[in-house]
Formats: structure tokens, sequence, C-alpha cells
């Protein structure tokens, strides 16, 4: 879907060039039929099981595309109040979301019980306390699933790696038996589910199977006291090709997890967001300058204000020219107009370059776009939806007077 034809960039059938031209650089650009069969993987590899979807939206909020994935039938695991009303604005449904994240405030709470939500994943005593507070004040039932902290090495970046029991997220799994059996007597709450989400970019499926094997187990003894669940949420993580990694496709994950599963009562759900998005995403940018010396400089319009994953995790993203160049290939250090060292999207890469060239940097549809700043006083990218030879503008370029929206100057000498 996204290829080179002669040198030309192509994403389904528009070429990346007459895009550029079209809706100038730097671009975020998807392609709407990779997003469309990355979800139908998923969903197929877990046909064999009673299962929902929860697109997790913070690998990518835009609104077009949640109203992509909820036609298909999507669920979203969210993480804030933001997130809730992307959802809802799209079309998507409230009752296949999952509410994630440790710091929900009251207000968020309220958001979430307002919406009818299918459940709050709970990341600590303290905000199960909270939300049965909440519920109970409001007069609803919130349902509960706790997030345990299963303490396995997911063995991806620390940065991204969420489930050993140093890290800040859910709850210690031996703390979470006892607690289950408090949110079953406490007032607002209904007891509903478990869930795990152990980190992201995973290439491995041990540590999947791992944990929810010590959840399945957890599981079991909650059963046997009388607290029954009615799902299994596995969290989202399977991760894609940035350079040479091979990662697990959701069908090898299902036959990894399903012999687990067999027999199991429970719905189960899931939280995939960059298998789902990543690789169907390309941020199209242009050489402002070259600037030979000690180092080979390319100097191009995008930053790490429209792409921080470089920056943030020294994370690799591949760079290649979207167009045919007369040049000979160099090794350049392919660098923003910001004004820090780190604003580098790729070192040393071997490219044909002159003023001008357009570049795709390649699987960015996922904490691409959602990670952007203004920093520097730069308008974030435009982003594009292709369909075909269509392209839908689904996000107009920032304008500077969007750069000051809110802001006041003050009224008095
Ligand atoms: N569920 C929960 C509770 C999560 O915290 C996350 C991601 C997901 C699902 C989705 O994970 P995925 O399937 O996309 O791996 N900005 C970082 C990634 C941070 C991921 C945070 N949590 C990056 O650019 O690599």
């Amino acid at each position: 879907m996204i290829r080179h034809n002669n040198g030309t960039l192509t994403i389904e059938d528009c070429p990346a060039p007459v895009l550029a031209e079209r809706f100038g650089t730097p671009l975020y650009v998807y392609s709407r039929a990779a997003i469309e069969s990355a979800w139908r993987a998923y969903d197929q590899a877990f046909a064999a099981f009673d299962h929902q979807i929860c697109y997790a939206v913070k690998a990518n909020g835009s609104l077009a595309i949640l109203q992509l994935l909820a036609r298909l039938g999507s669920g979203f695991d969210i993480v804030s109040g933001g997130e809730l009303a992307r959802v809802l604005r799209a079309g998507g449904d409230p009752g296949k979301v999952v509410f994630s994240g440790v710091g929900k405030s009251e207000e968020e709470i309220e958001q979430g019980l307002a919406a009818g939500i299918l459940a709050f994943n709970i990341e600590s005593e303290a905000e199960l306390e909270r939300i049965s507070a909440v519920a109970a004040r409001t007069g609803r039932t919130a349902p509960v699933s706790l997030r345990v902290n299963p303490d396995v090495d997911a063995r991806t970046h620390p940065y991204i790696s969420t489930g050993l029991k140093e890290n800040k997220f859910g709850i210690d799994i031996h703390a979470a038996e006892a607690l289950y059996h408090r949110a079953a007597a406490m007032p607002g709450v209904a007891v509903s589910g478990m869930d795990f989400h152990i980190g992201s970019q995973l290439t491995e499926l041990d540590p999947l199977a791992d944990a929810l094997s010590r959840s399945l187990a957890l599981v079991d003894r909650l059963e046997a006291a009388g607290i029954h669940l009615e799902h299994l949420d596995i969290g989202g993580g399977l991760g894609i090709r940035y350079e040479d990694e091979t990662p697990p496709s959701p069908a090898a994950l299902a036959e990894r997890l399903g012999p687990l599963l067999a027999g199991r009562r429970q719905k189960l759900l899931m939280e995939p967001g960059r298998a789902l998005v990543g690789e169907a995403g390309l941020l199209l940018t242009r050489v402002e300058y070259l600037k030979p010396g000690h180092r080979d400089f390319a100097v191009v319009d995008a930053a790490m204000t429209d792409l921080l994953r470089p920056a943030l995790y020294n994370a690799w993203q591949g760079i290649e020219t979207a167009e045919p160049v007369d040049a000979e290939a160099r090794l350049y250090d392919v660098v923003g107009p910001v004004c820090e060292s780190a604003d580098t999207l790729g070192r040393e890469r071997s490219l044909a370059l002159l003023p001008g060239t357009l570049l795709a940097i390649h699987a960015t549809g996922a904490y691409g776009f959602v990670m952007a700043s203004q920093y520097n006083a730069r308008p974030r990218p435009a982003e594009v939806l292709v369909d075909g030879d269509r392209a839908h503008l689904i996000r107009e370029r920032e304008t500077l007077e969007a750069l000051w929206q809110g802001e006041h100057l003050l009224d008095t000498p």
C-alpha cells in the first residue's frame, strides 16, 4: 500500500510528490487500506474467541482515524477525558470504551460514568476508592477492572516498558487479590474484569504469555472465592517493523495465547495501538539546506516538534527519498530546524539529496502527530488520509493564529 514506483513513493494510488505539492510539508500521510487491513487482521486472528478490540487512542487520535475504526466495530482504550471526548466526537461507541491511566481525575471519572463506558481499568487502591465515591455520589455503578502488574520483563525500551514492579503502572499482582475482595464489597462499583499491559513495541511473545498465565491464575483464585469476571484484557504492545525487527503477527499472538485461554468464559479484550496504525503512516518532509562539513547535515522542514520519537527514545525511523533525485548518495545526519541538538531525525543515513528533495520518514502513523508540540512556535503539520486515488485532508496545517489561541495580552499598562 506504501511502495516505491521508479523512485517515486506512492501511498495507495497517490504519489507522495503530488501530496506534498498540494498540502505542503511537513505532512503526515496515512493509508486507509493499511489501517483497515491491520485492524481486520487483528480481529480475524481472534475470531475463535468472544473478543473486542479496543484501539489505544493515544497512538493516533485523529478524528477521521477514530471514525474509520469505529465503523469497523472497534472499541477504544482511552487515558483521558480528552480522548473520551474525541472518541464520542468521532462516533465511537462508549459501551466499547475502556479507560486506562494512573491519574484519572474526578471530572474524568464523571465523564466516563456519564458516557456509560465498558470499564475503568483501575491502577491503584486510591483510584478505586475515588471511583467508588464518585459513582456512589452520582448514583451510578462503575464497572471496574483491576490492572494487574504481573512483574514480567517485556524486554523492550525501558521508557515504554510498563509491566515490571518498579514501573508506576498497575497493581502488584500479589496485592490485587485482596483489592478485588475489597472492590466486591464497595458501593458504586461492579467488579467486571482484569487487565494488564506490560509494554509497547514488543517483539517477543513469551512475556505476554507469562503475564497472561499469572493473571489467569488470579482469575481462578477469584472464581473460587465467588468473584466472577466478565472480561480479560491483555493490553496492547505488539511491535511493528521500524528497521529489521520481526515482531510477531496478531495471528501468532492468538496462536500462542489460545491454549491458555481455551475454555474460559471471559470476553477477551485487547488494546493495540501501534500495530494498527504505525506502519500505515509516514511523514513527508523537504530538505531545506544541505550543510557539508565535519558531518554532513541535511536540514529538513520537519523537526522533533513533529516527530518526537528519535529525540525522546533515540528511536530509529526509516528515512528515504520520496522522489527520484540526480545526486550522489552520502551519509547525512537528518536534522530539523529546532534549536536543540536533540532535534535529529536520523543519523548517518545514506541518501542522495539536493536542496528541496522530498523525503519520507516511515512507520510514523503511531506516536507521531499525537506527540507533536508547538515548541519554537512551530505550527503542527497537516494530516492526510489516502483512500485509493483520493486524498482527504483530515487535519489542516495549524495557522499562526492557532499558536496563540486562548492567550490574552495584559489589558493593564
Ligand atoms: N494500553 C495501555 C494501557 C497503554 O499504556 C498502551 C501504550 C497501549 C495500550 C498501546 O500500546 P501499543 O499497542 O501501541 O504498544 N510513545 C511511545 C509508546 C508509549 C506507549 C504507551 N502505552 C513510543 O513512541 O514508542
